[in-house]
């Protein structure tokens, strides 16, 4: 399958139905936080989140960031998924958003956490130059009652485009 040409730009408030379907995917929920659509209108307006997605003929990734003016320069990943996986989709629109985020921001560490078994989403961070920082043992609790590891991963300013 040919891979998908994929521009990025800002979200707008009218992308919100796709972004809860995005996130909604078919077994996505045990790999990425998903969100109700009075909390997303919160973060879209609170000033402290930055919406982005990515589309070719129609709306294929969206991501959120969060602390875009972190005082120490820690940008964070806060959430990252695509319509169809597996189709490179998610390290073309990752590459553009971390271009986008050290061209325009002060940022030096851009980082995230993500689920200890989410294999995909590792590689792909990886790909793109992410390296794991270490693991936050069991913090994240789980609807229904388990806690879970989360990797903790991150890519500083020196080594973008190294
Ligand atoms: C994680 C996610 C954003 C990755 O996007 P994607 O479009 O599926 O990934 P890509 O096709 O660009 O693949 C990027 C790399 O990941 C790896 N990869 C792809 N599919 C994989 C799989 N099934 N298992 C392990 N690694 C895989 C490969 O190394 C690939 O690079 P390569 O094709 O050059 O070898 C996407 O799978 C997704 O939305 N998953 C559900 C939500 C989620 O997990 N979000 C992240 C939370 S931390």
């Amino acid at each position: 399958m040919p891979s998908l040409d994929i521009a990025l730009r800002p979200a707008r408030l009218d992308d919100l139905d796709a972004i809860l379907s995005l996130e909604r995917g078919e077994g996505y929920e045990t790999l990425v936080g998903r969100s109700t659509r009075r909390e997303h209108e919160d973060m879209f307006a609170g000033g402290r989140h930055a919406y982005f997605v990515g589309e070719s003929e129609r709306l294929e990734a969206f991501s959120i960031l969060r602390d875009i003016d972190h005082p120490h320069g820690n940008l964070y990943l806060q959430r990252i998924a695509v319509a169809q996986p597996g189709r490179g989709v998610g390290a073309r629109f990752l590459s553009l958003l971390i271009d986008w985020a050290f061209t325009n921001t002060k940022a030096h560490r851009f980082y995230l956490d993500c689920f200890d078994d989410n294999f995909r989403a590792q590689a792909m961070y990886g790909k793109l130059g992410f390296r794991r920082d270490g693991l936050l043992r069991q913090a994240y609790l789980a609807p229904d009652g388990r806690r879970r590891d989360l990797v903790l991963m991150s890519l500083l300013r020196p080594e973008w485009r190294v």
